[in-house]
């Protein structure tokens, strides 16, 4: 794999979890990494001092569009253009047709949908004009597999693989490429309460053909693969990591 000297990404969601693995996975392979989160927080600030010279931090709530749009000024006007964008911030709550609310469907609609459009419609127009970017979306295996308590989660996550495939489609002449990864259940703060009742993760377990849950590093391995020179013709894909879990 290339390195990344040279390029700037942009990871949202990237105090903990997966964008955290996947900011400090680019930031090791050269990248400027600008690492965001809802507030400020020792996370972010610790992704960054882990990360090294060059990365910095932004901070924006994705439920509200004048934060998103904030974001995208800064970066213009900071001169730190991404040339990988990683969306990857989303919330998640257990919201399914049985105990459906038009508020929480907003609420994750704007946070997880409208702000990754928000920031493409700002950014890929900039993007274009180096003819050269990685755009990769984390989506969730559940935006294919329906999920009963997250059914409101999984049609974001669907949504959000179409447009994926939209701005893939429309982006590839600029040698700009977009795809998106889907995790099965990997280890994080999001899950860790549900991970707690041993009977319950057992269960799950034993869905998934591996019979284990993914790890962070492993999310930031495919990210990066997916963010580097070597992988130029490879657009408008979703591919699983879930150990098997989409089957
Ligand atoms: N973990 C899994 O098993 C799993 C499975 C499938 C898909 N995914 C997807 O993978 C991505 C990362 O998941 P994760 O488990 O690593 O997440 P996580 O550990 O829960 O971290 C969430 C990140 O999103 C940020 N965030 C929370 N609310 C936000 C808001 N309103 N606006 C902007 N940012 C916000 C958090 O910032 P603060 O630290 O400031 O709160 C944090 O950086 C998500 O898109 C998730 O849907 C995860």
């Amino acid at each position: 794999m290339n390195g990344l000297s040279g390029k700037t990404a942009l990871v949202t969601g990237s105090s903990r979890g997966i964008g955290r693995a996947a900011g400090l996975k680019l930031a090791a392979l050269g990248a400027k990494v600008i690492f965001h989160g809802v507030r400020e927080s020792d996370n972010l600030r610790s992704a960054v001092a882990e990360a090294g010279s060059g990365a910095t931090y932004l901070t924006a709530d994705f439920g509200r569009e004048e934060e998103v749009k904030k974001i995208a000024d800064t970066v213009k006007t900071r001169g730190l253009l991404p040339d990988i964008l990683v969306l990857n911030a989303s919330v998640q709550s257990y919201t399914g047709l049985a105990n459906f609310s038009t508020d929480e469907f907003l609420r994750m609609f704007l946070t997880n949908v409208a702000s990754a459009c928000i920031l493409l419609h700002e950014l890929l127009p900039e993007m274009r004009k180096k003819s050269w970017g990685r755009v990769i979306f984390v989506g969730s295996i559940n935006g294919v597999k329906p999920a009963s308590r997250l059914a409101v989660y999984g049609a974001a996550k669907a949504a959000l693989m179409n447009i994926a495939r939209t701005a893939a489609m429309e982006n590839a002449p600029f040698g700009i490429t977009v795809n998106t990864i889907l995790p099965g259940v990997i280890e994080t703060d999001r899950n860790a309460n549900a991970l707690t009742d041993a009977a319950f993760a057992e269960e799950l377990r034993r869905e998934i053909p591996m019979h284990r849950f993914g790890t962070t590093a492993e999310c930031a391995e495919l990210i990066a693969f997916l963010s580097s020179e070597n992988t130029g013709y490879i657009t408008g894909n979703e591919i699983s990591i879930s150990g098997g879990w989409q089957l």
